[in-house]
């Protein structure tokens, strides 16, 4: 029984397969009965909640992510005039949080800090097709540089919330329309300091979404149509103006759709990444995006001549590739052709790991030890480094490239 009173309509094909009529008024006790699904689910999922915890270090991965020897972990470790954290002692080893590794890595790792007055860049991921991996992508990022020692602020503009859910966040029962971009969209706010939440990942911070922000797709232009002064696309950017000092990067998910709060982002992106399974039905959509996009662009350009808007970065990032597919190599062949350079030299390989993890709203990099093969778990692990590692070169670029800018001017 659906919470109405009323019987569940069967949605199950019955055995005779006699189609089974659906009024509109149905609806309503499907979505009621599989909300209440989804809640107990949900309650599985995230026992004992708050149930996301960051993984924890032993010697040698903190020494890995530091890229030092053991030894000299040890060498360190035993300076105490350095004030490194000094870890937890277990009884053969040496534990450290990921706060203690972090500050580690800072001090004794070999990533230069982002340079005095420059700021952080923001890197919008986007396609307008669903499920090829933008929101995994959005947090292994954010993962993946926090564990050089960055500082990263995900931005969540989906209304699905899956980015909020991946940092333990569930948006129907704790996250208010005041929490999400939305008093920043109706004006009432212009910084979107107010919206910034801490999570559990040391160096990630949240700025959560909710299904509530369907209604930024009615008001954008509605308050375009009543004042032609306004600038609908530019109001996240204006919001996150006041943060770039704080950060180094700031990683914006966005949702399957070329929506007012998707060109916010692609507006406001310093960077933007286009992750494409290579598979024939998303390639073949990947193309519809690019043509939306410079539907998009002309029609800015005319709304707005002088619109000077330019991206430092567009990549394309090849994910969830299954080698074991033959038509792989043919529709990687085909993505390659049609977009050339912009296709990143690495690839996300599909993997059990993250299919496994993201039951329980996790990626690859939540997890501390792996069940299964460790090669498994090490091939997808490196594959998501070494983009993290790719987009943190290109950070340490453009702030080289700012910072000599600021000192001409100075
Ligand atoms: N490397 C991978 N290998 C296998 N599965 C993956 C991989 N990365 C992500 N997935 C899975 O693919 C599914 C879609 O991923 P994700 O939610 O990140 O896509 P999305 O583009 O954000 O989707 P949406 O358009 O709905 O926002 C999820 O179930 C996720 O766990
Ligand atoms: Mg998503």
């Amino acid at each position: 029984m659906g919470t109405t009173g009323k019987p569940i309509v069967s949605i199950t094909p019955t055995v005779n397969h006699t189609p089974t009529s659906i009024e509109l008024d149905d609806i309503e006790i499907i979505s009621d009965h599989a909300n209440e699904t989804l809640l107990t689910v949900r309650e599985q999922m995230l026992l004992p909640h708050p149930m996301k915890h960051p993984p924890v270090f032993t010697t040698p991965q903190l020494a890995a992510l530091c890229r030092i020897e053991r030894k000299k972990v040890n060498y360190y470790w035993e300076r105490e005039e350095l004030g490194l954290p000094q870890g937890k002692s277990m009884p053969r080893s040496r534990e450290f949080t990921l706060a203690e590794a972090r500050e580690w890595i800072k001090k004794v790792g070999p990533y230069s800090a982002k340079p005095e007055g420059a700021k952080g860049k923001k890197i919008a991921v986007g396609n307008f097709k669903g499920g090829v991996t933008k929101t995994t992508t959005a947090m292994t990022l954010a993962q993946g540089l926090s564990l050089f020692g960055r500082k990263v602020l995900l931005v969540d503009l989906d209304p699905q919330a899956s980015l909020s859910a991946l940092n333990g966040v569930i948006a129907d029962s704790e996250v208010k329309e005041e929490q999400t971009i939305l008093p920043l969209i109706y004006g009432e706010q212009s910084d979107l300091a107010y919206a910034v939440q801490p999570t559990y990942w040391d160096g990630i911070d949240l700025i959560p979404a909710s299904a509530a922000l369907f209604s930024a797709e009615f008001y954008l232009p509605f308050k375009q149509s009543q004042n032609s002064d306004f600038r609908f696309w530019d109001v996240l950017n204006a919001g996150l103006e006041p943060l770039l000092d704080q950060y180094d990067a700031i990683i914006i998910d966005t949702p399957p759709a070329l929506s007012y709060v998707t060109i916010n982002a692609f507006m406001a992106a310093d960077g933007l990444i286009v992750p494409i399974p290579p598979n024939a039905l998303d390639y073949a959509s990947s193309t519809q995006f690019w043509s939306l996009f410079t539907d998009l662009a002309k029609s800015m350009k005319n709304v707005v001549p002088d619109l000077n808007k330019r991206f430092d970065f567009i990549h394309v990032l090849l994910t969830k590739v299954d080698a074991s597919q033959i038509s792989t190599n043919k529709v990687r062949e085909w993505i390659t052709r049609s977009y050339d350079s912009l296709v990143l030299p690495i690839e996300i390989p599909a993997t059990t790991v993250t299919t496994t993890a993201s039951m329980e709203f996790g990626t690859v990099y939540d997890i501390s030890k792996y069940e299964g093969s460790n090669k498994t778990y090490q091939r997808a692990r490196e594959a998501y480094d070494r983009f993290a590692e790719m987009i943190d070169q290109q950070l340490t670029s453009l702030w080289a490239t700012e910072a000599q800018a600021l000192e001409v001017a100075a």
